[in-house]
């Protein structure tokens, strides 16, 4: 039995304009509003782009489901043309980050020296990060995948240890588990395989902040997680929920998802 809390979180990736997300917020919030209330039900929360945050923020307010971004910059301010700072994120009444995602680091560059940076500042400016982490279908193939995933930890752990932020704030720390071959593909991890990973995942958070830290910090799987798959990876010890892309852009399945992952 575990005390940490199941988070379902969506990622929203670059779709819903403002009043498409507004839409989504609210048939949401009248669904969840009363369950979330419920000492079982997981935590939600949804990813959405920056233009949507304030809105999703304001429309989520009384239902207890929380925004979250998809990145920030690792500046409190300055010169950094169309970047967002994490305290223009918690003003907003922001919840979560996500960073170091895949898309990110192909896409944009984001490297693990940069997201051991940001992991710190989110966490100093009060909002929660979501640290993804995953290997390549050639890393798996090739029997890689536990040194990568240290890999990409390492520096992230190594700046939050150096960082003097307190044990209590360390344990809000959420990291992802997305092995990149799995994202958006239909094709997923097995539960034993995800758990393998996520297992040595937090047995590296005991090894740098010890078990306290360890036992509290929430581990999730990402990669094509479904509301006809997410009770596998729930079942296994260490999976303490799930970051979902194409699911979480309907209410319907993201309220399967919730569903899908009460406690008993
Ligand atoms: P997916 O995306 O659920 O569509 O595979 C997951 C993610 O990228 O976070």
């Amino acid at each position: 039995m575990t005390a940490r809390q199941r988070l379902i979180a969506g990622n929203w990736k670059m779709y819903k304009t403002r009043a498409e997300a507004l839409a989504f917020a609210n048939e949401l919030a009248a669904v969840v509003a009363v369950r979330h209330e419920q000492a079982t039900w997981p935590q939600a929360a949804i990813c959405a782009p920056f233009t949507a945050l304030y809105g999703l923020a304001e429309a989520f307010a009384a239902s207890g489901v929380s925004v979250g971004a998809q990145t920030m910059h690792q500046a409190t301010q300055g010169a950094y043309t169309g970047e967002v700072a994490a305290s223009m994120l918690s003003e907003l009444d922001v919840t979560f980050v996500i960073l170091g995602h895949s898309e990110r680091r192909l896409y944009c560059a984001e490297t693990d020296a940069a997201v051991a940076e940001k992991s710190v500042v989110a966490l100093q400016a009060g909002l929660t990060p979501i640290v993804c982490v995953g290997e390549t279908l050639a890393d798996r193939e090739e029997g890689r995948t536990q040194g990568v995933i240290a890999g990409q930890l390492d520096p992230v752990f190594t700046a939050l240890g150096q960082s003097g932020i307190a044990a209590a704030t360390l344990s809000r720390l959420v990291i992802a588990y997305e092995p990149i071959w799995a994202i958006g593909t239909g094709r997923s991890s097995t539960a034993a395989d995800a758990q393998d990973v996520i297992g040595a995942i937090r047995t590296l958070t005991n090894k740098h902040f010890g078990r306290e830290v360890a036992q509290a910090v929430r581990i999730l799987y990402g990669g094509s997680v479904k509301p006809e798959n997410i009770a596998l990876y729930l079942g296994e010890p260490d999976i303490d929920g799930a970051l979902v892309g194409g699911a979480s852009l309907q209410v319907a399945s993201f309220v399967e998802l919730l569903e899908q992952s009460k406690g008993d």
